[in-house]
């Protein structure tokens, strides 16, 4: 059985901007696939390369969006999923979304072709408080279009992963956006950047088993606690990889009307197992109303 949700509403500043009407998207979850034990078929980790002769489709419309003084380029949603439907591929996890008229299929594709309007509150709000990003490890946990990671590495991140569940994202949306954003940038922002696909579940043994950057000083995570089942899974890797002393911004909706997640849940979650502390940060009252949190782990000696 599938089920609708409304998810998401457009600000001005989006229409200003040129974000995307399909940032504001009816949302349908799909059936889930399950083995013969009820299990879900959780998407393994896998790490895309990027090429230095990697190219961007110049049929695609950039656009930008800017913060402060920084301006962040980045392919059109739409027309990313054009091309893809063009190429015809059945098979990949996005096609499957679009023949479904869905901006999210559960442990398929989970929305990351789109930019959700609380990657953009999370990217304003580091720009007003004036993170230090300055040698930092980064990561950020569902980018979809990763913007804000662009934003951390154009603001001197020592490195910064990108992880999406959909390693056809990451091709498609999140490498270029990241090249898009390097030329002009002297500390070649791409020679920073690791991509990494796949279920949260399996990122932390990934990453040690592939000697990439284990723990984190900034982690970033925008619109990925909709889903009440998924956040205790979130809570977990944001617990297995958050250096000592190091912070958690999670943007988000406070509630995810047809799906129960949102803040207050989360919240609830991350109070209850008590490994860290967690406040927030700012409101949004415009629209749909939107938050962002902040986490800290709470006895910092237990992470190391
Ligand atoms: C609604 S999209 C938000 C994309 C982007 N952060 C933004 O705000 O524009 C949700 C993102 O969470 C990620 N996600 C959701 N559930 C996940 C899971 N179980 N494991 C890994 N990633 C997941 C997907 O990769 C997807 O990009």
């Amino acid at each position: 059985m599938a089920f609708m949700f409304n998810f998401s509403a457009e600000t001005a500043d989006d229409k200003k901007e040129g974000v995307s009407d399909s940032n504001c998207p009816s949302v349908q979850v799909a059936d889930i696939k399950c083995d013969k034990t009820g299990n879900h078929h959780l998407t393994p980790a896998s790490e895309v390369c990027v090429h230095k002769q990697s190219e961007i489709d110049k049929s695609i419309t950039v656009s930008s969006h800017k913060v402060g003084s920084t301006i962040l380029k980045y392919l059109d949603p739409s027309d990313v999923e054009e091309q893809i439907r063009s190429r015809g591929d059945k098979e990949g996890a996005i096609i499957k979304a679009i023949s479904a008229h869905s901006d999210l299929v559960a442990h398929v594709y989970e929305g990351g072709l789109k930019i959700w309007e609380c990657s953009l509150d999370l990217i304003h709000y580091l720009q007003e408080v004036d993170i230090d990003f300055t040698n930092k490890k980064v990561l950020e946990l569902g980018c979809g279009a990763g913007l804000p990671g662009i934003f951390a590495l154009k603001h001197g991140a020592e490195n910064v992963t990108l992880q999406d569940y959909n390693e056809e994202v990451l091709e498609e949306m999140t490498v270029p956006n990241v090249l898009l954003n390097s030329p002009d940038d002297k500390g070649d922002i791409n020679g920073r950047c690791r991509f990494i696909a796949g279920d949260w579940s399996r990122l932390e043994s990934f990453l040690k088993d592939h000697d990439i950057t284990s723990k984190y000083d900034i982690i970033l995570t925008s619109e990925t606690i909709y889903s009440i089942e998924s956040q205790p899974v979130l809570h977990d890797v944001l617990k297995a990889l958050l250096s000592p002393g190091g912070t958690v911004y999670v943007a988000a909706k406070t509630h995810y009307f047809g799906v129960g997640g949102g803040t207050r849940m989360f919240e609830d979650l991350v109070k209850e197992r008590g490994d860290f502390t967690i406040n927030v940060c700012k409101e949004y009252k415009d629209g749909v109303q939107r938050e962002i949190l902040k986490m800290k782990l709470t006895h910092e000696s237990d992470n190391r």
